[in-house]
């Protein structure tokens, strides 16, 4: 038996450290809740993503009463952000909530389904999805999914 170790890193920011682009698109992101269709869970998501050309694309939660039909915000931006505009690479994503009457404190990690079609972008376009994930207290940054996902199923694990 040997033991593997896997490190993950992710850099904490205060709102007012953050750059302006990265402030922008958050914001993207918490306006993107207002769209969210969650009479169920109640709890509202919102995405932003920031192509290669600069274009911004939101997305929310839209829930269905059954509920595994339903989708997660990051995916509604991501597949509307591919079909709507195929050549351009997927280069950040920003993720906020909004629940009980205020955004979340902590940041919300995108669910195990979503980590995997994040994979899956940038393994597309051959290059990282850098993400935002914004909490009130602090928005935690990470270059790639894969800092989220560190043993990862892609095409190539297919190949062997
Ligand atoms: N949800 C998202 O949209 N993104 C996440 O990262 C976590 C969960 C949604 C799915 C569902 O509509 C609600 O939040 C509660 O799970």
């Amino acid at each position: 038996m040997k033991e593997i170790e896997i490190i993950s890193k992710a850099q904490v920011y205060g709102y007012d450290e953050l750059a302006g682009n990265d402030r922008e698109l958050i914001e993207k992101a918490k306006e993107a809740t207002r769209n969210s269709y969650a009479p169920y869970s109640k709890f509202c998501v919102g995405a932003a993503a920031r192509l290669a050309d600069g274009t911004i694309v939101t997305g929310s939660n839209q829930e269905n009463a059954a509920f595994p039909s339903g989708t997660c915000a990051e995916r509604t931006a991501l597949f509307y952000a591919n079909a709507r505009y195929p050549e351009q690479s997927v280069r950040e994503l920003a993720v906020a909530a909004f629940n009980r009457g205020k955004f979340t404190s902590s940041p919300i990690p995108p669910c195990g389904a979503c980590r995997q079609v994040i994979l899956g972008v940038e393994e597309r376009y051959g290059c990282p999805v850098r993400l935002l994930l914004y909490g009130e207290d602090g928005t935690y940054v990470v270059d790639s999914v894969k800092a989220l996902l560190p043993l990862q199923f892609t095409g190539e694990s297919m190949t062997e």
